[in-house]
């Protein structure tokens, strides 16, 4: 992939427009509950800064209408807090589009939310012309955006003086490729949560690539009954065992494996308070719902990554917001913490694992991409990464 990448260019004195991903989760109130992707987007802001541009930053918040700009879509509380960790104040300019705005060099404002402007979204050029004639240099930095073809994430590169790759999205692209172009093997797939259907395109797609994949949550349940197993109550999707079948095949047929439970932790309902039993796989009864992998497949799982030599990590394998089911996800997340393998580890549910059981510092790479990281991995081209490789040249 030949991207231009911001650190190779002279930024001095010249308008940089940032786009980048700062969509956190946010509480009823609109305090921001979640701030690692504005901390991700920091090097290359603070870049700019450092070496004397005048920077402008982007981002969409949610899924707003366009047009309309309702409270909860506002940037204002994400100026607040890239204020603070920039120990600096951040402006933010809303109705932007038409210029008119000051930015002095080694000033920051932020563009009030991209996605409130008629246009975004279905990348309207004149919308993307009007914005690439804010600034001398664009700046790709949202990957967990680059699945989108928008207007800030890709008609904007076309028509900017200069496009280029930002350092988060230049780290990920990197880390991402490491992980699917040459990886040590053994590779190591895990994909957890709730729905087969979310996740059959990687599903099927890794299993051309990976040594072993391992299935949990709900795509665990579907697969379990591919295999011939009772699943009782637990949340499944019946209607696409063919699908998991042939996932299965396409692994046997390469000598791959897709290890699936050899026992179970089973409730009657999902809450905090839930009575939890550990049972053999074949003991699941008709009321019971699996929530977690029990002791043994934990230890199976857990020898499995040990034996790795890349590790690449989307979803959960049981409910660990609840203790009692978070046996299979604490016991996966301490053996990727002890493995030597590179393990890359990507969205939103991965991500509050990683902070539930704090290993954080021990993941060789965490992606800021859901379904960006889905896609990348899928091995589609992304469309604002493909915008920026058609600059490289200029
Ligand atoms: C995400 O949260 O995955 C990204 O910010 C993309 O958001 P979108 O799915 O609303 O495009």
């Amino acid at each position: 992939m030949q991207v231009k990448k911001l650190v190779d260019l002279n930024v001095t004195g010249k308008r940089v427009f940032i786009r980048a991903d700062l969509n956190v989760p946010q509480d009823e109130a609109g305090n921001i509950v979640e701030d690692t992707r504005i901390r991700a987007s920091l090097p290359s802001i603070k870049y700019c800064l450092d070496n004397g541009a005048a920077v402008m930053v982007t981002s969409h918040l949610g899924r707003p209408t366009e047009g309309e700009c309702r409270a909860e879509d506002t940037l204002a509380p994400i100026a607040v807090r890239l204020g603070e960790l920039l120990h600096k104040p951040v402006r933010l300019i809303r109705d932007w589009v038409e210029g008119g705005f000051e930015v002095k060099p080694g000033e920051v404002v932020l563009l009030e939310n991209c996605r409130c402007n008629k246009g975004e979204k279905k990348d309207n050029e004149e919308l993307a012309k009007k914005m690439a004639a804010l600034c001398d240099i664009y700046v790709n930095d949202a990957f967990g955006t680059a699945h989108r073809a928008e207007a800030t994430t890709h008609g904007i590169a076309r028509f900017a003086p200069v496009a280029c790759a930002g350092m988060l999205m230049g780290a990920e692209i990197d880390a991402l490729t490491k992980a699917t172009e040459s990886p040590a093997r053994p590779l190591v797939a895990i994909v957890g949560g709730a729905k087969v259907s979310s996740k059959l395109t990687i599903l099927k797609t890794l299993a051309q690539k990976v040594d072993q994949l391992i299935v949990g949550g709900g795509i665990a349940n579907t697969f379990l009954l591919a295999s011939g197993h009772r699943i009782g109550d637990s949340l499944a999707e019946p209607e696409l065992v063919k699908e998991a079948q042939a996932v299965i095949d396409i692994m046997k047929a390469r000598g791959a494996d897709v290890p699936l439970p050899v026992d179970v932790v089973v409730a009657d309902e999902v809450s905090a308070l839930a009575r939890a039993n550990r049972i053999p796989v074949e003991e699941v009864g008709p009321h019971d719902r699996i929530l977690d992998v029990g002791p043994k497949t934990s230890a199976k799982l857990a020898d499995i990554i040990a034996h790795a030599g890349t590790i690449v990590w989307n979803g959960p394998v049981g409910v660990f917001e609840h203790n009692q089911f978070a046996g299979g996800t604490k016991m996966m997340a301490s053996a990727i913490a002890h493995s030597d393998a590179f393990c890359i580890a990507g969205g939103g549910d991965t991500l509050a694992a990683i902070a539930k059981f704090h290993i954080a510092q021990d993941v060789g790479y965490i992606s800021t991409g859901g379904g960006a990281f889905l896609e990348f991995l899928e091995g589609k081209t992304l469309p604002a990464i493909a915008a920026l490789e058609g600059r490289f040249n200029d």
